[in-house]
């Protein structure tokens, strides 16, 4: 039975065979107690990512051998399940070429409609009157080349916001969340136009630390480096660049950016320092638990337990009904 979409496997499919077009992201050849090698790979299209094992490895050595990430391959395997989750057993896989698909189809994107996205950024630019602030969003959002990087990366590997203009919409999202604080608590013009660049620029970093997507994973300096001191360190240089750069602005908005995990044990060197830095970290957690937790009732969606399997970054498992 072909499969159009992985989304569309169900717990209906267990014990059957099914063919699927999909990408590889992740391969990992293992040993079993026998010590005979398999491969665990994490296939995935536009609508899910699922585990695919195969345990003749040995046989299909020299295909697997030349299988690279994110490369599209078409499966035939039995659906199982192991631990509540869904996943394949490949008895077949070949490669597919990408004339043949549209890569696109294999790529999660963001549902919200780009061209709204980009008007939502504009709107928040427009809120930014200081001369300075505005000039250090144009060089690092509005110039072309960050400008395409910026709409287009996603905002995390897993979790959340991990596809296509998936930054973008992360940054929205932020955007609003901490205006919406910040007008609410009264904020002075000068506040709330640092926490709008501090929320523009928090993650700007992922342009650096990722790679380009259909590629995944870290760049060499996104590994050695890290989003926060990347974004940091790129916000001075381009400050330094601003002539009259308010010095009082500078720090915040650079503690802003380097507290925004909020605590120095998700990775920030510093504390938020200011009404807005705080602001700023809420509002970067709820956009991130509220997405995650949405998509993965999203994945889950075809199964009909009243309650989700266990989130592993919230800690706990998810109400279906209602
Ligand atoms: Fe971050
Ligand atoms: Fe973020």
């Amino acid at each position: 039975m072909f499969i159009q979409q992985l989304i569309e496997i169900s717990k209906e499919h267990i014990n059957q065979t099914i063919e699927v077009i999909a990408m590889v992201t992740d391969m990992k050849v293992k040993l079993t107690k026998s010590d005979k090698k398999y491969i665990d790979l994490i296939i995935q299209d536009a609508s899910k990512r699922i585990d695919a094992k195969c345990w003749e490895y040995e046989e299909k050595e020299t295909f697997f051998k030349e299988l690279n990430a994110n490369q599209a391959v078409k499966i035939k395997g039995v659906v199982g399940e192991y631990q509540g989750i869904l996943q394949l057993t490949i008895k077949d896989i070949e490669g597919v070429k990408e004339s043949e698909i549209d890569i696109r189809a294999l790529i999660p994107t963001s549902d919200w409609e780009i061209e709204s996205m980009k008007k939502g950024l504009q709107y928040f630019y427009d809120k930014v009157k200081t001369p300075h602030l505005k000039e250090l969003l144009d060089k690092m959002i509005f110039t072309t080349h960050h400008y395409e990087k910026f709409c287009s990366y996603p905002a995390a590997r897993q979790v959340h916001h991990n596809f296509y203009h998936g930054l973008l919409q992360h940054v929205l999202e932020v955007l609003k969340y901490a205006y919406t604080v910040a007008t609410t608590k009264k904020l002075s013009q000068r506040q709330l136009e640092r926490l709008i660049v501090m929320s523009f620029l928090h993650d700007w970093a992922k342009i650096m630390e990722y790679k380009q997507l259909p590629e995944t994973g870290f760049t060499e300096e996104g590994t050695m480096l890290g989003h926060i001191f990347m974004g940091a360190h790129m916000t001075l240089n381009y400050i330094n660049e601003i002539e009259n750069f308010d010095s009082e602005d500078k720090l915040i908005v650079l503690n802003g950016i380097l507290g925004h995990h909020g605590k120095l044990e998700y990775g920030s060197p510093v504390l938020p320092k200011t009404v807005e830095a705080q602001i700023l970290h809420h509002a970067d957690i709820m956009s991130g638990d509220i997405e995650s937790i949405q998509s993965f009732m999203k994945e889950e969606e075809g199964k009909e337990d009243t309650f989700t399997n266990k989130l592993w970054n919230m800690g706990t498992e998810y109400y279906k009904k209602g």
